[in-house]
């Protein structure tokens, strides 16, 4: 049993009702369990597949799930990167080996889940592009019709080509994400679609299991779980489910949440080092790491308390920095990510060099969507292949050229 629960003020509604904000205080609505009533034990988890739905006890569905066979991705040591670092305990979670590419399809198998066990027949959302591709995935999954509306020009071709392909109604709008998660709650509140974005609790509900996966991978709970933060909703996923595995005596400590981003976006990394009481939203957010260009996150009252209460910390890394450890992850260990991914792992580099990381930390990065989301940028820093004529002396001669 649950209920969902004002962030803020703690007003309660029924687990039924159809509701993003709570109508007292306008603050985001959790989900809540009656953890005492919870009798599953650790060793009946680990009998069942590594999955989203290994974990369903402390999730919101009833019905029977919508899914693609989401979650159950791999936990990478980073071995070249963490001797270059002097990191012997790094890991990457590489949440690009999801059925669309992406972490959301987590929150998506849970979220379409819930729209239809609350008999909704149609879903929306705002995306910088993997929401949209998660979102038209599950729905046709679900067979339901779906809506998403992206910052025109600003969304990987990945993404986008998903979106279109899965069947949802993509709309671009001449505006940036902040604007169009602003429309499409409007759209849903006044005609009656259902909104999966992160303001919606179930979708984090699904999301949560990313920090569940990681820490049976690990065998242990890592020191610290570093992620790339744009609405800031994962980052506030991963730590409620810390601490619900902890109130349920599963957890003997909490990681440092720790969030990441571009230095042209970094209202939460900004809240942070001031340490002010809530984000200013940045009006014109800028980087190459698409996903994460998101100036006002929804999520940031959650995020900071997340940071806090765990002793985390939140760092900016350049668009530079970001491709470069795009590359890095690619050519040095076989982990293929797209720049908002590679932010996490940027971001601990940083950390490392300016000294806030422990050197024996056992750290997992969370690196969020697949290398094949955005090729456009990785065209763009890649050297074409040198075209030839079809016979061995030329293929000879250029292997030789290029040595
Ligand atoms: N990494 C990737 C690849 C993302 O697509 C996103 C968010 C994030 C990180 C940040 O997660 O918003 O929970 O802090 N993408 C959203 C979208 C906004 O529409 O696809 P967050």
């Amino acid at each position: 049993m649950f209920r969902l629960v004002c962030v803020r003020c703690a007003k309660a509604y029924p687990p039924d009702e159809i509701i993003y904000h709570c109508t007292r205080c306008g603050h985001l609505l959790a989900v809540e369990y009656d953890l005492d009533a919870v009798t599953i034990t650790r060793s009946a988890w680990e009998k069942r597949p590594l999955s989203v739905w290994r974990y369903r006890e402390l999730l919101p569905v009833s019905v029977s799930p919508v899914t693609l066979n989401e979650g159950g991705t791999p936990l990478y040591h980073l071995t070249r990167i963490g001797e270059e670092l002097g990191l012997p305990f790094l890991y990457a979670k590489h949440e690009g080996m999801n059925p669309t590419g992406s972490f959301k399809d987590r929150g998506m198998t849970v979220g379409v889940s819930m729209a239809i066990q609350l008999k909704k027949s149609s879903v929306a959302c705002a995306s910088t592009g993997n929401t949209s591709a998660s979102l038209a995935a599950y729905a046709a999954r679900a067979g339901i019709p779906a809506v998403v509306l992206l910052p025109a020009g600003k969304v990987a071709l990945g993404k986008v080509a998903q979106a279109l392909m899965h069947g949802a109604k993509v709309l671009s709008i001449r505006g940036n994400f902040d604007r169009a998660l602003e429309m499409v709650h409007e759209l849903c509140l006044t005609h009656g679609l259902y909104l999966l974005n992160s303001v919606n609790p179930f979708r984090l509900e699904g999301q949560k299991t990313i920090g569940f996966e990681a820490i049976d991978q690990l065998g242990e709970v890592p020191d610290r779980i570093v992620l790339p933060v744009g609405n800031a909703g994962n980052i506030s996923a991963v730590y409620k489910g810390c601490v619900e595995l902890e109130k349920l005596g599963f957890l003997e400590r909490m990681p440092m949440m720790t969030g990441i981003q571009a230095e042209g976006s970094m209202p939460v990394v900004r809240a942070i080092r001031e340490g002010l009481a809530e984000v200013e939203p940045e009006p014109h957010p800028e980087t190459v790491a698409t996903a994460i260009r998101i100036g006002a996150p929804v999520n940031a009252e959650k995020a900071l308390a997340a940071i806090r209460k765990t002793g985390g910390t939140a760092e900016s890394v350049t668009d530079d920095e970001i491709l470069a450890m795009q590359r890095m992850l690619a050519q040095n260990e076989g982990i293929g990510v797209e720049p908002a991914s590679a932010a996490s792992v940027a971001g601990v580099k940083k950390l490392v060099e300016n000294g806030s990381i422990d050197k024996d930390e056992k750290i997992v990065c969370v690196v969020t969507g697949h290398l094949l989301k955005d090729p456009e940028t990785v065209i763009r820093q890649c050297a074409s292949p040198l075209e030839i004529d079809a016979d061995l002396p030329s293929l000879l001669s250029a292997l030789q050229s290029s040595s």
